[in-house]
């Protein structure tokens, strides 16, 4: 399969028909390695990631990924290259292009990442912007099919800061059919262009309430309240306690719903251990389905 879109930023670059579509090569190439291995689909490509942000899932799921599919990675924290220095992204974009088939970078400011899709001739994917984490719903939505067996029809509950792994999820949400339900403070909503354009595709609903967003969910996410972009520990005190996913909370879901993350979590802040290390927990799936997503990403943007 190949994609339309040249770069993945934000995720809306997919049709619902191609979001199912990658889901379902990731679930394929799943099968494929866990029988012996996976086709040599990228050999002799090279992917460069660029870092300006700590990471281990990404890092790891996207080098390993690029690995088993025959290809090679090469890693470039942002210290290391001519960019600390002052190397504009333009030059770094055509540069990149001329060695590498592919470029994913993780980023602070989005519209970097949209400067360096502009100028790169190859594709561009997003590992995490402060507004979007697109890779990261992609392996959401690949859990969710494994543990549920469909998107439509299922209620979504987000429950804390409606940051960037909440905008992307909103949009998988929109391409899938499924419902969400977004509980935060007052204050720390997700961005409201992107609620409304998803709007136009299923039900976004925005609550301070968190019980009344968790009610009857067949899913319940949540995720850190300081990420990497908002790391002021003053924010945790507007969250807790009412907004931590607990025992508790977590009864008022459906009975064989699922807890997700995409961690890192902080335990005892946005998770209880009961809940993340608890029964109706598939952190550790969806963590591993970063690497299958990825790769069936990689293919489909690839170009022979
Ligand atoms: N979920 C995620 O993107 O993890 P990392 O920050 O470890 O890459
Ligand atoms: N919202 C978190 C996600 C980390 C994977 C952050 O941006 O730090």
């Amino acid at each position: 399969m190949k994609l339309k879109t040249k770069d993945l930023l934000t995720l809306s670059e997919l049709s619902p028909q191609e979001f199912t579509k990658l889901i379902d090569l990731s679930i394929k190439l799943k099968k494929d390695l866990k029988k012996g291995g996976n086709k040599p689909l990228l050999k002799n490509k090279t992917l460069a990631m660029i870092f300006q942000k700590p990471s281990t899932r990404t890092r790891v799921s996207f080098e390993a990924g690029m690995f088993q599919l025959g290809g090679h990675a090469i890693n470039l924290s942002s210290h290391d290259t001519q960019l600390s220095r002052g190397e504009t992204i333009e030059d770094t974009a055509k540069t990149l292009s001329r060695y590498t088939d592919c470029i994913m970078a993780r980023v602070y400011a989005h519209d970097l990442l949209e400067k360096l899709a502009k100028y790169a001739t190859v594709p561009v994917i997003n590992g995490l912007s402060n507004s979007f984490h697109p890779c990261q719903t992609l392996a959401d939505f690949m859990t969710i099919k494994e543990k549920k067996g469909k998107f439509n029809g299922l209620k979504i509950a987000w429950i804390g800061d409606g940051n960037n792994v909440c905008h992307s999820l909103i949009i998988g949400c929109s391409l899938s059919g499924a419902k969400i339900s977004i509980a935060t403070p007052k204050g720390f909503e997700p961005n409201k262009a992107i609620v409304k354009e998803s709007r136009k595709s299923t039900d976004v609903d925005l609550t301070l309430d968190p019980i009344k967003a968790v009610a009857n969910a067949d899913v319940v996410f949540t995720d850190t309240f300081t990420s990497i972009h908002n790391r002021d520990p003053n924010r945790t005190k507007k969250f807790l306690p009412k907004y931590q996913v607990n025992q508790s909370l977590m009864q008022h879901a459906k009975k064989n719903s699922i807890f997700m993350h995409c961690l890192p979590a902080k335990r005892g802040y946005e998770v209880t251990s009961s809940v993340i290390d608890g029964p109706q927990s598939v952190v550790w799936d969806e963590a591993e389905n970063r690497l299958h997503t990825q790769k069936a990403l990689m293919v489909s943007l690839i170009r022979a």
